[in-house]
């Protein structure tokens, strides 16, 4: 049957528009049949109105609508009225009016769908995902898709604002070792050869650079072939930049400038800058992570100071070898019961700790006194100066950890964030807090592969006063590379490139990388700087990462259309699947 176009959607009316003839289309959300009168919610993205019929107003549209089930989609005509007073529903914008029906269209039926379109019930997400289509249909998420494209406008116009330049790089392209697995995509042209889905254009910004074309940005799909949690997906979205003739400040600059307007924009707050900068050494030190949650105060604090004579062998032993002893103070966790104790002790084995020194301060009457099994160890000026240390009080909770220096102080970063989980440090209206971590070492040790890794990648620049521990010792050297972190997550991560020949060289040969494979693997780079590159740097900012923490939600699946599952699987449309032998013919595979 022809329909009339809706003349206001579904969020619009209002008692201004009483006495208005309208139509509108959408969604049947409930029907509730009170015998004589139908009530019925229709929905669309933009709202709900109640629609009315009444035998006596319309008796063959109140006759149609006896057949309208959940999802039906309909059109209907009628007129706005003013609701009558027992019926106004103040928490809905168009709760003040209904529309008396006096004619509905069928516009499609729906079969009863496999849960409710209604938000906050509670359903399995599998099944969420697998009708995604259906779970869109649902406020908050049609909210959350349409948070995510204001952050895109919000976006491209600030870059635009700033003389960028939006330019889309190749995803076809070729597989480069380093970082995480690629997918591949076979040649059917090329027997045998693959290219590879880019895990971020990060080559192709810095050959924009050579190019010429000094500030770039795109909002570009990336694909890793990795573990997946809940804030990473195996296709994921970055918001990619890259800058000519820069320092470190200057990349400052931008990324503030838009934080500054996403806050504004998104969450009506104003974004004070410029913006705390930790160390990675400050940041592990104190927080015990490089993305550290400084929502809350519960601080970390290294003891080696308080322990270094100590006859303690736990602590000597870790002191001796480089390692560290790290102190969390649990103010008024002094009462905590064995068993508590227990299985906080077990939660830090959960994370590779050998066992956790807990230490109960209490009140002897003049000052505070320390009660733990390990106290027998310790002497009495090291119990003195532990209770300075920490600024620890009579009831009070003291946890220590020891061992080698980064996987000691990561443990207990997590306890710290499992210790505010449980104080419920961490409140939903807490002030959100961002902030740079900077100085990362260059290098990263692989204890299985007895090598060093790029933490970042290999074209990072080392500090240049630094440049000269590369041979010598390169652990020691700091990276101009800098994490952005909002509470807790990193939500972006760059560095100042190299853009000297010499440099890149020395980079190669400390991460144990030959002429010939540098050549192989990364050729096209390199050659390209031999023709004059520029002193470059950039950013990436996990963009379904920021989304989520701007829509206030805790898995990146929920700012994203159609995500896959933790196991990389699209439960929608059942990627990945099996195909056809000629399929794979044509592209000279064979599955074993
Ligand atoms: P990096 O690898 O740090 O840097 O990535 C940048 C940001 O992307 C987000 N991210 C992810 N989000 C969801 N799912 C994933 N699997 C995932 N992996 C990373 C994170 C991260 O901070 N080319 C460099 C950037 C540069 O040096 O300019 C890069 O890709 O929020």
């Amino acid at each position: 049957m022809q329909f009339k176009t809706r003349t206001h959607n579904c969020g619009e009316l209002r008692e201004k528009n009483i006495g208005e003839d309208v139509v509108i289309n959408g969604w049947v959300d409930r029907r509730r049949d009170l015998g004589g009168v139908i009530f019925i919610d229709i929905r669309d993205r933009y709202g709900i109105t109640q629609v009315v019929f009444e035998p006596t107003f319309n008796s063959q549209a109140h006759l149609d609508a006896k057949d309208l089930r959940s999802e039906y989609v309909i059109s209907v005509e009628g007129v706005v009225r003013k609701r009558p007073a027992d019926t106004d529903n103040p928490e809905l914008p168009t709760g003040h009016i209904d529309v008396m029906v006096n004619k509905l269209i069928i516009l499609n039926e729906a079969e009863t769908p496999p849960f409710q379109i209604k938000d906050d019930i509670d359903i399995h997400e599998d099944l969420r995902l697998k009708y995604r289509y259906l779970d869109l249909r649902r406020s908050k998420l049609q909210k959350n898709l349409l948070l995510r494209h204001k952050m895109y406008q919000v976006t491209r116009k600030y870059f635009d604002e700033n003389n960028f330049a939006e330019i889309e790089t190749p995803v076809l392209m070729k597989s480069t070792p380093e970082g995480a697995r690629d997918y591949l995509v076979p040649s059917r042209l090329h027997k045998g050869k693959f290219y590879a889905l880019p895990q971020s254009p990060q080559q192709y910004k810095q050959l924009l650079m050579v190019a010429g074309m000094d500030r770039y940005f795109q909002i570009v799909k990336c694909f890793r072939d990795e573990d997946l949690r809940a804030d990473r997906q195996p296709e994921f979205t970055q918001i990619d930049v890259e800058m000519s003739f820069v320092d470190q400040e200057d990349v400052f600059n931008t990324v503030e400038g838009l934080m500054k307007k996403l806050f504004t924009e998104i969450w009506n707050k104003e974004l004070k800058t410029p913006l705390l900068r930790l160390s990675f050494d400050e940041a592990m030190e104190k927080y015990g992570s490089d993305k550290p949650d400084i929502r809350f105060n519960l601080d970390m604090k290294t003891l080696n100071s308080v322990f270094n004579n100590t006859g303690f062998k736990v602590f000597k032993d870790a002191i001796d070898s480089n390692g560290i002893v790290t102190g969390l103070l649990a103010s008024g966790c002094g009462d905590y019961t064995r068993n508590q104790l227990d299985v906080l002790t077990d939660f830090v084995k959960g994370y590779g700790a050998k066992g956790l020194i807990w230490i109960r301060v209490k009140d002897n009457g003049n000052g505070s006194e320390l009660e733990s099994p390990t106290m027998k160890f310790f002497t009495d000026e090291e119990k003195k100066n532990l209770i300075q240390s920490l600024g620890a009080k009579a009831g009070d909770l003291i946890f220590i950890l020891s061992g080698p220096k980064l996987k000691t102080l990561n443990t207990m970063g997590v306890l710290r964030l499992e210790m505010a989980k449980r104080l419920n440090l961490i409140k939903e209206d807490s002030e959100p807090k961002l902030l740079w971590v900077t100085d990362f070492p260059l290098f990263e040790w692989d204890e299985e592969a007895k090598r060093y890794y790029a933490m970042h990648h290999p074209f990072t620049s080392p500090r240049l006063e630094d440049v000269q521990l590369m041979e010598t010792d390169p652990g020691k050297v700091k990276a101009r590379a800098y994490d952005l972190v909002l509470n807790g997550n990193e939500i972006a991560g760059g560095s100042i490139r190299i853009h000297n020949s010499e440099l890149q060289a020395k980079m190669f040969k400390a991460l144990g990388i030959s002429e010939e494979e540098a050549q192989q693997k990364f050729g096209f780079l390199m050659n390209a700087f031999k023709y004059g590159a520029p002193p470059h740097g950039g950013i990436a900012f996990g963009f379904d990462r920021m989304a989520m923490i701007f829509a206030g939600e805790n898995s990146i699946r929920d700012v994203i259309a159609f995500p896959k599952t933790a196991s990389a699987v699209s439960l929608m449309d059942d990627s990945p699947s099996v195909v056809s032998e000629e399929q794979l013919k044509e592209l000279h595979i064979k599955v074993r």
